[in-house]
Parts: C-alpha cells; sequence; structure tokens
C-alpha cells in the first residue's frame, strides 16, 4: 500500500512538472536567444549625448531589442529589452536608484549587472559591455557573443 503511495506521488509530481516546464514554460528563460543572435564585436548605437539622462530607451542591436539607460557622469547600462520573464518590454518599465522594474509581472533587474533582485524572473538579463568610440558614438558588445 506504501509503495502504491509513493508511486502516486511520484507520478502525479512528474506530470505536474512536465506541465508546468512543457505547456506553461514556468522558469523558462526568455532571453535565451539574445546570445545566439548578437553578432561577436562592437555594435554602435548612436551618439552617446543623445540619450537622456536617467530614463531607458529602446535600441536595436541587429534584430535583439535593448534597453539603453545613461546615469550621472555618462555610464551607460544596456540590458536585453525583452524581460527574462515573459518578454515583456522593459524599456517601457520604471528605471529608478539603479534598477528597472518589468511593467508586465514587476519584476526588477539591476541595471549594473542584469541581475534578478526581485519577481518571478528566475534568469537574469544579459548584460552589454559598453564604450564610447572616437565620434562619441556609444558602442556595446554582448561579451557571451565574442
Ligand atoms: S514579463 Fe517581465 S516580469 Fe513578467
Amino acid at each position: 500500500m506504501l509503495g502504491f503511495a509513493g508511486l502516486a506521488t511520484v507520478g502525479t509530481g512528474a506530470a505536474l512538472g512536465g506541465h508546468l516546464a512543457y505547456r506553461q514554460a514556468a522558469g523558462a528563460n526568455k532571453t535565451e536567444s539574445v546570445l545566439r543572435l548578437v553578432a561577436p564585436g562592437w555594435h554602435t548605437l548612436g551618439p552617446a549625448e543623445e540619450f537622456p539622462d536617467g530614463r531607458g530607451v529602446r535600441r536595436m542591436v541587429g534584430e535583439v531589442p535593448v534597453l539603453v539607460v545613461r546615469e550621472a557622469d555618462d555610464v551607460f547600462h544596456v540590458l536585453a529589452d525583452r524581460c527574462s520573464h515573459f518578454s515583456g518590454p522593459l524599456s517601457q518599465g520604471e528605471v529608478a536608484d539603479g534598477h528597472v522594474t518589468c511593467p508586465w509581472h514587476g519584476c526588477v533587474f539591476r541595471l549594473s549587472d542584469g541581475w534578478n533582485v526581485g519577481g518571478p524572473a528566475t534568469a537574469p538579463q544579459p548584460v552589454f559591455a559598453t564604450r564610447t568610440d572616437g565620434h562619441g558614438n556609444l558602442q556595446v558588445r554582448l561579451p557571451a557573443a565574442g
């Protein structure tokens, strides 16, 4: 009888886990494709002076949308724009205190390293390295892309 109860418990757990993972995509990282879609090397986003202070704007790196936030002293943070939870547009979220809050379900990501510090996301946001070229253009590179 105990063996049958154990088998039923394991079977129910497997069915529930399979449903959550394969049908609901619960806990899936929606930014996984970013690493494959961004070409290696530096990509120009435009004149650095055109980015507003303290407000997130959306730009494209090839076919990948990114969130660009300019902070004091021309410190730039560039993250993948589609939230790792369910692809919400972070560029439409609130930027405050070095974090961005996703407008869809409230995930909070640290701008400096993309870490998910709050909300239902199970993965951090990919973060791009930044620099300005000799002409004042903001450039980004995804370190994991090469
Ligand atoms: S899509 Fe961003 S928190 Fe859910």
